[in-house]
């Protein structure tokens, strides 16, 4: 039986770039390139790159990025925009637990939940975490956004997802966070791109940042920093607090 990530995103990929919380792409391509002083020799890797908008950008600013993606139909879409986009970007289909990869990124980047967090165990989201490192290089760095588990301990259900913004075309409601998991049940009701309705249950793991700190040194990070990640505007200057939604994770090897 497929997994709610697998069914979400199989007929979606239109409505999906029509969702308010994609729409900060050119301000986080900015905050990634100071990451990596705009060097273009710099290979990049997209992990849940999904319809690509991250992946495409990067390539657009003269990057060399390959884009994996578990959902054929997301590639599909971002191949279809890269070609329209006029760039060139390798998307390949790869589940992010089992990348084929082996030191040969720089910079690895898995942003808006791009697998991590979505996997329906802890050690499945963890073999993400392993497989991306495995994909870098032995200086790479890794950046990626995932869902804040403090922010649900000081906010009811209900404001987890208006503050998640997710008001596009999907309509997400909380069923209830579950404090022993650190999972969040929620039913997402949406439209596919054939018009067709639809309605999941999903479940999410929010993480603290010291479970990241640990999981990411136990890969042999040396340095990890995390900080609050607003759309659009991912910013060292953004110290992490209770309210932000996501976190940003940078780390380096
Ligand atoms: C919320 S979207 C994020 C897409 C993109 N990173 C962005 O910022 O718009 C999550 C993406 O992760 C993909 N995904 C989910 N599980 C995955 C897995 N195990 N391996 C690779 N991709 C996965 C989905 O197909 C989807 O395209």
């Amino acid at each position: 039986m497929k997994e709610w990530y697998e069914l979400l995103f199989e007929n979606y990929a239109h409505k999906y770039d029509q969702e308010r919380y994609v729409h900060g792409t050119s301000g986080e391509c900015d905050s990634i390139e100071q990451e990596i002083n705009r060097d273009k020799s710099i290979k990049i890797l997209d992990i849940g790159c999904g319809t690509g908008r991250h992946a495409i950008e990067m390539a657009k600013r003269g990057y060399q990025v390959t884009g994996i993606d578990l959902s054929e139909s997301q590639l599909k879409r971002a191949r279809e925009k890269a070609k329209e986009q006029g760039v060139e970007v390798d998307f390949q289909r790869h589940d992010a637990r089992n990348l084929p990869f082996k030191g040969d990124f720089d910079l690895a980047i898995m942003l808006c939940e791009g697998g991590f967090s979505l996997m329906e165990t802890d050690e499945m989201n963890f073999e993400i975490l392993k497989s991306a490192t495995k994909s870098l290089k032995n200086n790479g760095k890794f950046i990626f956004t995932t869902l804040n588990g403090l922010f649900p301990l000081l906010h009811s259900v209900k404001e987890f997802y208006e503050s998640a913004g997710k008001g596009g075309g999907s309509v997400c409601k909380s069923i209830s966070f579950d404090l022993m998991t650190f999972r969040d049940h929620n039913r997402v009701e949406f439209e596919d791109d054939a018009g067709n309705k639809k309605v999941l249950e999903c479940n999410e793991r929010c993480y603290v940042p010291s479970e990241i700190t640990w999981l990411l040194h136990s890969l042999g990070y040396k340095k990890i920093e995390i900080f609050g990640a607003k759309l659009g505007a991912y910013s060292r200057k953004d110290k992490l607090s209770p309210e932000d939604f996501e976190m940003l994770v940078i780390a380096e090897k």
